[in-house]
């Protein structure tokens, strides 16, 4: 038996860790630095229907703990994807979760069939979360809109569907339990935090598109907050992201109920962490003696107070 074994629903790991979308580019970069085959799988960078060129730079800057970004989705569109860069992630020899985004519901379902028919896709995800697009609709703020998603994806054939959903709402559990209803296998909690930087003395905005969505350390407790009430609220697996650098932020994760964790921003600066933390999660298993890490899913306990 595999002690790192999981399964999300219909989706089956070899183990939790993941890489997070828009982290790892499209794999091939991360050749020189990541042994592929013992990630538990990879999300490449989001794939619209129709060729991306993205926001305005600066896109990226460095805050305090963490990373604000407003890319704008930039990618080669789906037939791009699907030709060139597919084959190769397909034959990595670990699970490929492929992160779709879209305007419209029919814009999914012709991805989603397409996605359903190929060779070598263990999931797909539905970024209805992403903080730095105009013009589209924000699906994952609103329970009905983000269902409407899930549901038109999930009837287009039998590959699992995780849909990643955005903190930027005043709670996340009515949005999980809509999209648990629709038929979503696991929801990936969360993207990033709507923010800003600021350059006082040129009295601008740092980012090229203003607004930016954060990353990294800074929003870990925040994640933890959102995968720990949700996981109250759904009965679907949680997949946890949100500043993971190391095997204890994974633990924090698992313990507050996540059956997986994705790592994102620090793939920048640490590209073989993920591969560690597979190591160093199979020594936890050996240490809480347990036949395997799904025991110490959501075993977060309160303390009663008088
Ligand atoms: O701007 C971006 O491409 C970011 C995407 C996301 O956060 O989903």
């Amino acid at each position: 038996m595999n002690p790192l074994a999981v399964q999300l629903n219909r989706l089956s790991l070899a183990n939790p860790i993941l890489v997070a979308s828009g982290t790892f580019g499209y794999a091939k970069e991360m050749t020189a630095f990541v042994d592929f085959k013992q990630l538990g799988g990879i999300v490449p960078k989001t794939v619209t229907p129709q060729p991306r060129a993205g926001n305005p730079p600066p896109r990226t800057v460095e805050t305090a703990s963490g990373l604000l970004n407003s890319i704008g989705l930039d990618n080669d569109g789906f037939d791009q994807f699907m030709a060139d860069k597919l084959p190769y992630l397909a034959g990595l020899g670990t699970s490929v979760i492929v992160n779709i985004a879209a305007k419209t519901c029919d814009e999914f379902k012709r991805m989603a069939d397409v996605l359903n028919a190929a060779k070598g896709v263990a999931a797909v995800e539905l970024n209805i979360s992403c903080p730095n697009v105009s013009g589209g609709v924000d699906f994952a703020t609103n329970p009905d809109l983000a269902a409407d998603v899930v549901r038109t994806v999930c009837s287009a054939g039998d590959l699992p569907v995780i849909a990643k959903l955005t903190p930027n709402v005043t709670s996340v559990i009515p949005i999980a339990q809509a999209v648990a209803d629709a038929g979503a296998d696991a929801v990936s909690l969360i993207n990033t935090f709507q923010g800003m930087a600021i350059d006082w003395k040129k009295r601008q905005p740092v980012l090229g598109n203003v607004l930016g969505g954060l990353s990294g350390p800074a929003i870990k407790p925040l994640a933890l907050r959102i995968v720990w009430q949700v996981a109250q609220a759904v009965k679907i697996p949680i997949i946890g992201v949100g500043g993971i650098q190391c095997l204890d932020d994974v633990m924090e994760f698992i313990v507050a109920g996540a059956s997986a964790v994705q790592i994102g921003t620090a793939n920048f600066y640490n590209p073989g962490l993920a591969n560690s933390l597979v190591t160093e999660l199979l020594q936890v298993v050996q240490e809480q003696q347990v036949a395997s890490f799904t025991e110490l899913i959501g075993t977060l306990k309160i303390p009663v107070r008088d």
